[in-house]
């Protein structure tokens, strides 16, 4: 089963400076919504009950904003509008479900997901990275199908242009399950051009067995000086796991860059 969901969300966002000098961009809105709620929505529409912040101090804003209860009952008793009264039940809603855990240094994906370690309690999980949003089909649902079915890890993946595979992590397939559907044989992260494997790029969804936790602790920086979520994938494959990539059906929207912020909402506006 597939309950549980991390967000890692203590990056610094240093793309979308100025926007994120003094607030995280996980909060940004996105045609009049933060971000990071079309994710916890992905979640709840795909059966997750728990989910995992991992955020930093400098990022408490996002804690806060989930934990405002005594200025939102302040005004609601004020004002009684009804808008704001269903606003704030939304989000006591997500409140619930949330709970935080903290990477004060931004080593990396991987050392964040290491974070929530001990709080992980089944053999699988699901992670979703909050700069990539997927509208028009619940990528997190077909890929917990997709799990089912086959009981194994399962990563998003879709074709980007070949001269940009140096910003992605790139799989080389096994073979091919279906149209949708096939069997990782390798992954790197932010390969060169001239020897990257194909152009079948990793995207921010991710459902993992628990046993990338012992690589994660042993795993060292890799591109950029950072800890790498897919250089342990890799170490899994190396082991010999099962991993499904799957090309997802809905549509891709990159918020982690100031064009693509700025396109989502344009692209949101128009559903
Ligand atoms: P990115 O590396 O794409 O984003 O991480 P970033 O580091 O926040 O932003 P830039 O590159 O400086 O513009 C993808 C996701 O992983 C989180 C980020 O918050 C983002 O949501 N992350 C990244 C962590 O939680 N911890 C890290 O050490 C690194």
């Amino acid at each position: 089963m597939i309950k549980q969901a991390i967000i890692p969300l203590a990056g610094l966002g240093t793309r979308l400076l100025p926007l994120t000098s003094v607030f995280a961009k996980e909060l940004l809105p996105i045609n009049g919504k933060p971000g990071v709620e079309y994710i916890i929505d992905e979640c709840i529409q795909a059966g997750i009950k728990e989910i995992i912040f991992v955020i930093s101090r400098k990022k408490n804003i996002i804690k806060k904003y989930f934990n405002n209860d005594v200025f939102y009952k302040k005004i609601i008793k004020k004002k009684k509008d009804q808008r704001i009264i269903n606003e704030y039940n939304k989000i006591k809603k997500f409140k619930k479900m949330i709970k935080f855990v903290y990477q004060n240094k931004p080593l990396g994906t991987g050392d964040a997901v290491l974070k929530t370690k001990k709080y992980i309690k089944n053999n699988f999980f699901l992670m979703l990275l909050p700069d990539d949003l997927i509208i028009k089909k619940n990528c997190s649902k077909d890929m917990i199908a997709i799990f089912k079915k086959h009981k194994c890890s399962v990563m998003a993946s879709m074709k980007v242009d070949k001269k940009s595979v140096n910003r992605w992590g790139i799989f080389s397939k096994k073979k091919n399950i279906n149209k949708f559907n096939f069997l990782i044989k390798d992954v790197v992260e932010k390969p060169n051009i001239n020897n990257a494997p194909s152009n079948n790029a990793v995207i921010g969804r991710y459902i993992l067995t628990k046993n990338i936790f012992s690589k994660l602790k042993n795993q060292k920086k890799g591109k950029g000086g950072e800890i790498h979520i897919t250089d342990s994938i890799k170490k899994l494959l190396q082991d010999g796991h099962k991993i499904i990539g799957h090309n997802f059906r809905g549509k891709y929207l990159d918020c982690g860059t100031m064009d693509g912020y700025i396109k989502s909402s344009l692209d949101i506006s128009k559903l």
